[in-house]
């Protein structure tokens, strides 16, 4: 039997009734169809599945949908403008060639743009420990760590 969720996703409110097992990650991808936000391995490791919850960058296969009701979540397809202008990160990813099959990306996306605001001109040090929760098997991070340096730099000008 179904439960009845209300999610705002991306400024947009979504009910539904859910199984009580749903993964908010499945809600997003299946429900919603929102493909951007990647399953890498179902076990809160890897990061893929990243999205912000009330501001908060969270695991979304970490969570029950039914633990986000209420909740407003965004998803790396609400982090551009309005106007389809690219958000400073995925800008800095970009221009830094911060990635490469792109799998890892909208988690790495989502988990540097929460640290505009805790990190003032964080060494590349401090950003490697930031996003250790954020996996990536192409890149060697060198350029993820650039992208990111010069994401929140441009955020927070
Ligand atoms: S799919 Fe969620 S952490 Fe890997
Ligand atoms: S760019 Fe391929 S996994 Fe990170």
């Amino acid at each position: 039997m179904g439960i009845p969720v209300s999610i705002n996703v991306n400024g947009r409110a979504v009910d539904a009734d859910v199984d009580p097992r749903t993964l908010l990650v499945d809600f997003i991808r299946t429900h919603c169809r929102l493909t951007g936000t990647h399953v890498g391995c179902d076990t809160a490791q890897c990061g893929a599945c990243t999205v912000h919850v009330d501001g908060r960058a969270v695991k979304s296969c970490n969570l029950l949908a039914a633990q986000a009701n209420g909740a407003t979540v965004l998803t790396i397809e609400g982090l551009a403008a309005a106007n389809g202008d690219m958000h400073p990160m995925q800008a800095a990813f970009k221009e830094c060639h911060g990635l490469q099959c792109g799998f890892c990306t909208p988690g790495m996306v989502m988990s540097a743009c929460e640290l505009s605001g805790k990190l003032t001109n964080p060494t590349d040090e401090q950003i490697r420990d930031a996003l250790d929760g954020n996996i990536c098997r192409c890149t060697g991070y060198h350029n993820i760590v650039k992208a990111v340096k010069s994401g929140l730099s441009n955020m927070q000008k």
